[in-house]
């Protein structure tokens, strides 16, 4: 296996892999490095079923499953259908709470920071990609904290973030939960700034689930995150994928953000397969 660079702060492709395949001990652990050193991972031309992506996945951890059933493939459950047709191959109208959940991916993002355990990484597999829009951006969050000013880590030093996975809901107007599923996904609260392995640091956002910051009124808060995703997500940290059919993409939750380019949603279809990656430890300062 090679390693290509996809950007100077974030992204290799990794060359020379077939996935449908079990991976021997050396590429696992090629694998795992590279995914450690660059945060995300290319593998193009992969045509894999979901029980070779959901073998593929394990490799890495255990799997999360999606709260909301709806989302979650029929017939293997670990893969999320991150997508605006349903399993009835029908595209889902922007009108309906179902349109409108699908484009909640347009918000930056990084997977599952509502749990008290976030993911640590994804594995997204393009099955029908659009023309226009459709790329997913990556920034890098390592970078974006250390180039922070010293104002700003002042600032926000000790701070935490109240991550609501009803929060996401409200921003599209979706109905309430069953009480069930609610209660699957109580509110959780996490540094802004999160300590790694290595003793690096990198910026904790995810804007779609970051309802308020505790201790701060729920403006000033909403304030402080627009002045932090502003910062995070600059031209300058982040990666753009342009999607082919049969790209894999792998990344790690735990330093990078994502979010998808908006696409004419009613009449162009995207079709991606998610795993995605338990985390094994709460978010350190
Ligand atoms: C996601 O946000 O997890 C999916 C990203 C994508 O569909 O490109």
């Amino acid at each position: 296996m090679k390693l290509k660079k996809l950007h100077p702060l974030i992204g290799a492709e990794v060359i020379g892999v077939d996935l449908r395949h079990p991976l021997g001990d050396q590429s696992v652990k090629f694998i795992r490095r590279a995914w450690k050193d660059y945060g995300v991972l290319l593998f193009r031309n992969q045509a894999i079923s979901d029980g070779e992506q959901v073998s593929f996945s394990r490799y890495f951890g255990k799997l999360e499953l999606f709260p909301q059933s709806q989302n979650r493939a029929i017939k293997i459950p670990e893969i999320f259908r991150v997508s605006n047709v349903d399993e009835d191959d029908q595209i889902r109208p922007i009108d309906t709470p179902e349109g409108r959940y699908s484009t909640l991916i347009w918000v930056w993002h990084t997977d599952s920071s509502y749990r008290a355990i976030p993911s640590k990484g994804a594995i997204l597999h393009a099955i029908e990609v659009v023309k226009q829009g459709g790329d997913t951006l990556f920034a890098n969050m390592r970078v974006a904290y250390n180039e922070l000013s010293m104002e700003l880590k002042q600032r926000i030093k000790g701070l935490k973030a109240r991550h609501n996975f009803l929060y996401s809901r409200s921003l599209q107007n979706l109905p309430p939960l069953s009480e069930e599923e609610a209660a699957m996904v109580p509110a959780v609260y996490h540094p802004l700034v999160r300590k790694h392995s290595d003793g690096g640091r990198s910026l904790y956002l995810s804007q779609t689930y970051m309802e308020s910051i505790l201790g701060l009124e729920f403006d000033q808060g909403q304030k402080l995150i627009q002045e932090l995703m502003q910062w995070a997500t600059q031209e300058r940290f982040i990666y753009r994928h342009k999607w082919k059919p049969n790209d894999v993409l792998m990344w790690d939750n735990r330093w990078t953000i994502h979010v998808v380019e908006p696409f004419d949603h009613s009449s162009l279809r995207r079709i991606m397969h998610r795993t995605t990656i338990a985390g094994t430890e709460e978010v350190l300062e």
